[in-house]
C-alpha cells in the first residue's frame, strides 16, 4: 500500500517535502523509484518526427541503469539526452539552417553533463519556474531539491532573433557544432539577487559572481541534445559516465559507494577522510573535477596524474574508481556542496563526503557552512548520505593525520593542510612536506611546476 501511494506520488511528479516525509522511509521510496523507471522503459523511444516539429513532448531515453542494486537517481529516473545516430543525422541536416550560440566552456560541462544523466532530473537549461524557485527556495518548481541555476545566459542581441518553440544550434568555444536546443523560454533575470541568494556575496572578486555578472542579461531554455558523446581529449580512460559507474557498482557488489569531489592535487587530508570514509563503505568513487575552474588552480592533468600516483602507492586497488567529473567549478560554497552530492548520487553513489569549507574560495564562507547547509532538507529528499568531516591536520604529537575529534593535540602541534596551500609553496618553489603531501605527489607537483615555468 506504501509503495503504492510512493508511486503514485512520483509518477505525479508531485515530489514535496511533505509527502515525501510522509513516505518516511527510503528503501520504500527506492523501490517506488525502481517501479517507476521499469514503467518508462515500457515507453517507446523517442519519435524522429516529433523531434522534427521541435515539440516539447519527447522524452529522454530511459535506461535500465537504476535497477535494484543502484540508488534510484534524484527525481526517480537517468536522464538520457545524447542523440541517437538517426537523431544525430536529423541535427547535422539541419545544422546550417539553425541559429547558432556559442557556449563557454562551463555552459558545455552543463550542456555534456545534461546529457549524460549527471544532473537528471534535468533535461535541458532550467526555465523560468525553475530558476526562480531554486534561486529562492532551492528547489525546482517541482519541489525537488536542487540548489544551483543551471542556465544558458546570452546577450540580448542574441536572444532577440530566437524565436520561442525552434530549434538553436549550440556551437562550443571553437564553433564546433555539439547539441541542440529546443528554445522553449527566453526570460530575463536579477543577476544581483542570482549572486546573493546562491553565492551569498554580490561582490564581483568571487569567482562564481564573477561568472554571472559577466554572463548576458538573457537565459535560454528548454531541452537539450547532446550531438554525440566524445571520448575525453586527455582523460577517456577515466571518463565513466551515470550508466557506466551504476553499473561497475553493480558489477564490483558495492552496495554502499562514497563519492568524493576534489578541484585540487590530493593532499594528505584528502587521503585521511576518504579514508576515514572507506572504513565503513564498500568502495570509493574518486571523482575530480576536471571542467573548467578558476585560473590559479592546478590543471586537472597535473591533478589526474597525482590521483594516479596516489592510487598506485596508498591505495586498495579493488576499492577504489577513479572518474572524471566534466562539471565546471561554481564556488558557490554551500549550495555546490548540496549539488555535488546529487550529483553524485545520479552517478549511484550512496555517502558523500563534505569536509572543511566544500567548495569554497577565500573567505566567503564558514568553515562548516556546507555541512550545516544539510539540514534544510530530510535526509530521505536528498537521497544520498553525507558524511562530514571536520577540519583535519597532520598531529605532531601522535605522528598521524587527525581531527580535533581523534587528537589531543594543542593548536601549535598541528600542521593544517589545504589546497591553497599547497599551491602558495608551489608557486615558491617549494616542496610540500610529507606532513603536506605524499613524496611522490610532491615530486610530480614540483616537476610539473618546472615543465610549465
Ligand atoms: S573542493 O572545492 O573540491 O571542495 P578540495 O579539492 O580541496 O576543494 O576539497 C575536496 C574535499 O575535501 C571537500 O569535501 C573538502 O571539504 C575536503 N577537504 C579539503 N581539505 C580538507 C581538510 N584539511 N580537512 C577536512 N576536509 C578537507
Amino acid at each position: 500500500m506504501l509503495i503504492k501511494c510512493c508511486y503514485t506520488v512520483l509518477i505525479n511528479k508531485k515530489f514535496r517535502r511533505s509527502e515525501v516525509v510522509e513516505t518516511q522511509d527510503l528503501a520504500f521510496l527506492q523501490i517506488a523509484n525502481w517501479e517507476l523507471g521499469i514503467a518508462n522503459c515500457l515507453k517507446s523511444p523517442p519519435k524522429l518526427d516529433r523531434i522534427d516539429n521541435c515539440s516539447n513532448n519527447f522524452l529522454p531515453q530511459i535506461d535500465m541503469s537504476h535497477r535494484p542494486g543502484n540508488i534510484a537517481p534524484h527525481g526517480g529516473q537517468l536522464v538520457n539526452r545524447i542523440a541517437t545516430p538517426e537523431q544525430r543525422q536529423v541535427f547535422l541536416d539541419k545544422a546550417d539552417s539553425l541559429p547558432r550560440v556559442q557556449l563557454d566552456d562551463r555552459t558545455t560541462s552543463d550542456l555534456e553533463t545534461i546529457a549524460i544523466g549527471a544532473l537528471s532530473p534535468l533535461t535541458g537549461f532550467m526555465e523560468k519556474s525553475d530558476y526562480d524557485s531554486v534561486v529562492a527556495d532551492m528547489r525546482l518548481a517541482s519541489g525537488l531539491p536542487w540548489s544551483i541555476p543551471i542556465t544558458l545566459s546570452v546577450e540580448e542581441s542574441v536572444a532577440a532573433p530566437l524565436k520561442e518553440g525552434g530549434w538553436v544550434r549550440l556551437d562550443d568555444r571553437t564553433g564546433r557544432f555539439i547539441g541542440v536546443l529546443e528554445l522553449t523560454q527566453k526570460y530575463s533575470y536579477d543577476k544581483t539577487r542570482e549572486a546573493v541568494n546562491v553565492y551569498l556575496t554580490d561582490d564581483v572578486k568571487h569567482p562564481g559572481v564573477q561568472v554571472v555578472f559577466n554572463q548576458g542579461t538573457i537565459n535560454l531554455a528548454g531541452p537539450v541534445w547532446l550531438l554525440q558523446r566524445d571520448p575525453h581529449p586527455q582523460f577517456s580512460a577515466y571518463q565513466i559516465d551515470p550508466a557506466e559507474s551504476r553499473n561497475l557498482f553493480v558489477q564490483k557488489n558495492w552496495k554502499t559507494i562514497v563519492g568524493f569531489q576534489t578541484r585540487n592535487p590530493i593532499h594528505r587530508a584528502h587521503e585521511y577522510i576518504q579514508k576515514c570514509a572507506m572504513e565503513t563503505v564498500d568502495g570509493l568513487f574518486l571523482h575530480p573535477l576536471v571542467g573548467a575552474t578558476k585560473d590559479d588552480d592546478i590543471p586537472a592533468d597535473v591533478r589526474m596524474r597525482c590521483y594516479e600516483i596516489m592510487l598506485e602507492h596508498y591505495y586498495p586497488h579493488d576499492r577504489v574508481i577513479l572518474a572524471i567529473n566534466p562539471a565546471a567549478m561554481r564556488y558557490a560554497g554551500p549550495r555546490e556542496a548540496i549539488f555535488h552530492a546529487i550529483v553524485r548520487k545520479n552517478y549511484g553513489c550512496t555517502h558523500f563526503i563534505v569536509g572543511r569549507d566544500h567548495a569554497g574560495v577565500g573567505d566567503y564562507y564558514g568553515t562548516y557552512d556546507a555541512q550545516y547547509i544539510f539540514d534544510e532538507f530530510e535526509p530521505s529528499e536528498l537521497g544520498i548520505v553525507p558524511m562530514m568531516f571536520e577540519h583535519a591536520f597532520y598531529c605532531t604529537r601522535t605522528l598521524q593525520m587527525a581531527t580535533t575529534k581523534t587528537s589531543p593535540s594543542l593548536p601549535e602541534e598541528r600542521i593544517h593542510l589545504s589546497g591553497t596551500k599547497v599551491r602558495q609553496m608551489l608557486s615558491q618553489g617549494e616542496k610540500p612536506p610529507q606532513e603536506f603531501s605524499r613524496p611522490e605527489v610532491a615530486a610530480e607537483l614540483i616537476r610539473a611546476m618546472q615543465e610549465r615555468s
